[in-house]
C-alpha cells in the first residue's frame, strides 16, 4: 500500500507545514491527506491553501473551511475576528482573479470525508464528520461511544480536538507516548486522531501528524521554528494574542 502521511489542523502555520513536509518524505512518504482546518488562527492562510491544492492526494472540509465560506456560527468573538481575517486574505488583490478564483472554488469543493476501503478520513467525527468533537474523555461515555462507532467500519481518522491518540472500541484512549508512537493494525475498531500540524494542544508544541502504510500507524512530532510564527503573528491585530501564545505552550 501507498505510504500515506495524515495531516490536520494546519491551521495558517506554514512553517510547521513545511517542516512536516521535509519529516514525511524523508520517513518514505508517498502521499499527503488531509483532515481538515488548512486555514484559521494563524497567519499564512493562502500559502498554506496553495500547499494543499498542489499537493495533497485529498483535503477535508474543516469547520474554519465552513465559517470562512458560511460564516462563524459558534465562534466566540476573538475566533470571529481571526476567521474574518482569513477570510479577506482571500480576497486581496496579490495574484489574478484567475488564481484567487481557483482558491476560493477549491474550499468550496471540499468534501466532508472520504472512504478508502474499510478506512474513513473525516475532520470531526465519523457520526457527524465536520463539527463534532470526539474527545479523549469520550471513553467514559458509552453512549457516545456506542454513537460514534456505530459509524466507524475498521479505522477512522479524525482530528479537530488537536490531541491525537488511538481510541478503541472497547473505550480506551491510548497516547502516542504510551504506544512508543506506534499502533499495530489488528482487527479492533479504532478512531485515530493524528493531532494538530499547526497548533497542538496536547502540551507538546511540535507539529504533529501520522504515517500510515495499511499495517501500522506511526505518530510523529516534528519541531519548528514557533518564534518565527509568532513574531508574525504579532504584527497582525486582529489575529489576538493568545493565539500565538498557545503555539509556544502547545496548549
Ligand atoms: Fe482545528
Amino acid at each position: 500500500m501507498t505510504v500515506l502521511a495524515i495531516v490536520s489542523d494546519i491551521h495558517s502555520n506554514i512553517e510547521a507545514l513545511e517542516a512536516v513536509i521535509k519529516d514525511a518524505e524523508s520517513e518514505g512518504v508517498e502521499m499527503f491527506r488531509c483532515l481538515g482546518d488548512v486555514i484559521g488562527y494563524g497567519p499564512n492562510p493562502i500559502e498554506c491553501v496553495d500547499v494543499a491544492r498542489e499537493k495533497f492526494d485529498f483535503t477535508l472540509l474543516g469547520n474554519h473551511e465552513e465559517a470562512v465560506l458560511f460564516g462563524a456560527i459558534g465562534f466566540n468573538p476573538k475566533a470571529k475576528m481571526a476567521i474574518d481575517w482569513t477570510r479577506e486574505q482571500f480576497h486581496i488583490e496579490r495574484d489574478t482573479s484567475d488564481v484567487r478564483n481557483d482558491r476560493w472554488q477549491f474550499l468550496g469543493e471540499l468534501p466532508l470525508s472520504v472512504e478508502d476501503g474499510n478506512v474513513q478520513f473525516v475532520h470531526g467525527s465519523p457520526r457527524d464528520p465536520t463539527r463534532e468533537y470526539v474527545f479523549p474523555t469520550d471513553v467514559l461515555n458509552p453512549d457516545k461511544l456506542q454513537g460514534i462507532f456505530g459509524h466507524v467500519d475498521h479505522i477512522t481518522f479524525n482530528g479537530h480536538t488537536h490531541a491525537p491518540g488511538v481510541m478503541t472500541e472497547e473505550g480506551m484512549f491510548r497516547l502516542p507516548q504510551d504506544l512508543k508512537n506506534e499502533y499495530v493494525i489488528d482487527e479492533e475498531k479504532i478512531i485515530c486522531n493524528v493531532g494538530s500540524v499547526g497548533q497542538p494542544r496536547d502540551g507538546d508544541n511540535r507539529a504533529s501528524y501520522a504515517i500510515f502504510d495499511g499495517e501500522k500507524i506511526r505518530f510523529r512530532r516534528v519541531q519548528y521554528n514557533v518564534e518565527k510564527v509568532m513574531a508574525r503573528m504579532s504584527r497582525i491585530d486582529r489575529l489576538p494574542e493568545y493565539l500565538a501564545l498557545r503555539l509556544k505552550e502547545g496548549r
